[in-house]
């Protein structure tokens, strides 16, 4: 008999550590979710059965990066492990020039402040919250540009990650070149539902920065899950490696912006990537680099850290690594799919997105939906989402989503079809659950999902 590959990526390590995790009884769930006041960032940790809150920085790193840990130098200027995240983020990215920074949101600090003055617009296919703060927090106008198709659950587009260059143009036509500095391209698009942005269209919206002579930001934080989109979905590519796909993507931009929480594939971390030939860009970054991160060949990190985010960087563009990541995610949104849990579809590559307005009609967008399923997942089966919809977002038109994050290399297909069954249950008793209001609120509404605390109505 000869064994047949199966019919899809398998895990491409083993595990040698583990760390426990238990499903509390059900009633020990409830009082924890009423002592968290309705807000699963509340909850403990050691409270949540599968924990799908984000895939930022709670993925699992390999033993060459443990190894890196342990031989971290922790030099204040001029580490090992600094020299060791250059030399990578040159080879794997192309940039040889960073600025380190403790997270994507510190990088995007450092450059955001450097390139936008009070008046400016921002263009962006979606900004992801940190990126539309730290616009607006130096006085820029945050403009979104995503694709038609980009919010429809159900259009079977491969890259409705995409930027809009038309929307684009007309933004321009009415507040003028000048007063548009910096464009930004998003990839994987985290806030259009993780969905992958093509080669081609990262080609346009370049020539369409060059034409306003803007710099073309590209936020990097998933570029490895975007070059393998990229690798299945676009004909020029298909026999293109996921490491030459990023190259070539992230060759078309002036800079970068870079979470190592998520495909750097460590636990905290991040930096700002110039090109050749934005010297200017990079002296600045560099200087605001001192100023808020740290000196310049750490930025917040420890020399150990920086170790193992280069190490990190390399195995994120690994073909066995980044194909079984991705159909992770592919088989959650399809194993939901098939329990007819209405998700939006493809699947993106770090997450799955659930409408909370079509699973829960009967709750009325003001008592917020997407936060009355992400309690009842917890309550159902342990499981911690996070909502997307008018909790987070008080103004926001679009559904009450609900996303479910898978961290990398943490689960198993186990976990996996839990969380499938979970949220299957939830819908089939829809009818029982009662929506929410809000009862202690933050002293800063845009970031009210954090910590506010909520109650379910009668
Ligand atoms: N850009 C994007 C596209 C992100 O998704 C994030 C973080 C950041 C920037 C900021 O990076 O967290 O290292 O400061 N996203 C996380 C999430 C928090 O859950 O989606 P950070």
């Amino acid at each position: 008999m000869s064994i047949q590959p199966p019919p899809f990526p398998v895990r491409s390590y083993k595990a040698t550590m583990v760390d426990p995790v238990t499903l509390l009884p059900r009633d020990e769930r409830e009082a924890a979710l009423e002592a968290a006041g309705y807000n699963v960032f509340n909850l403990d940790s050691e409270d949540v059965f599968v924990d799908l809150l984000t895939d930022s920085g709670t993925g699992t790193m390999s033993n060459q990066q443990w190894a890196a840990l342990f031989r971290g130098d922790e030099a204040y200027a001029g580490s090992d492990g600094f020299r060791e995240l250059e030399t990578a983020v040159e080879d794997v990215m192309g940039f040889d020039r960073i600025v380190p920074a403790h997270q994507g949101r510190g990088a995007e600090n450092v450059i955001y402040g450097a390139l936008v003055e009070e008046g400016d617009t921002v263009l962006n296919n979606a900004h992801f919250d940190t990126t539309r703060a730290h616009v607006a927090a130096n006085g820029g106008d945050p403009v979104d540009c995503p694709v038609d198709g980009a919010t429809d659950m159900h259009a079977d587009d491969p890259f409705k990650g995409n930027f809009s260059v038309e929307t684009a143009r007309a933004v321009v036509d009415d507040v003028g070149a000048d007063n548009v500095p910096v464009v930004v391209l998003t990839i994987t698009n985290n806030t259009m539902a993780g969905q992958p942005v093509s080669v081609e269209n990262t080609r346009e919206v370049a020539d369409f920065a060059d034409s306003i002579d803007a710099t073309l930001v590209v936020d990097a934080c998933r570029f490895a899950e975007n070059a393998h989109f990229v690798q299945q979905r676009e004909t020029e590519f298909a026999d293109a490696s996921v490491a030459d796909i990023a190259r070539e993507q992230l060759s078309y931009a002036d800079a970068c912006v870079m979470s190592g929480k998520k495909d750097g594939l460590v636990n905290i971390g991040g930096f700002v990537g110039v090109a050749d030939g934005q010297d200017e860009l990079f002296e600045a970054c560099r200087q605001r680099g001192i100023l808020f991160e740290g000196f310049s060949t750490y930025g917040g990190m420890a020399g150990r850290d920086l170790a193992a985010f280069a190490e990190g960087l390399r195995e994120a563009v690994e073909p066995p690594y980044v194909a079984e990541r991705v159909a992770q995610v592919e088989s959650l949104c399809e194993q939901l799919a098939d329990r007819d849990v209405p998700v939006y579809q493809p699947a993106g590559g770090h997450a799955v997105y659930i409408d909370a307005n079509e699973a829960l009609p009967h709750i009325p967008r003001e008592e917020f939906p997407g936060q009355a399923f992400v309690c009842e997942l917890y309550r159902e089966g342990g499981v911690r989402g996070v909502e997307l919809g008018r909790f987070a977002f008080p103004e926001t038109e679009r559904a009450d989503l609900v996303r479910l994050a898978l961290p990398r290399r943490t689960y198993g297909p186990d976990h996996v079809e839990h969380v499938a069954d979970t949220a299957e249950a939830v819908c089939e008793r829809a009818d029982e659950i009662p929506g929410l209001e809000i009862v202690s609120n933050s002293s800063m509404p845009e970031l009210r999902h954090f910590s506010a605390e909520l109650r379910p109505l009668d």
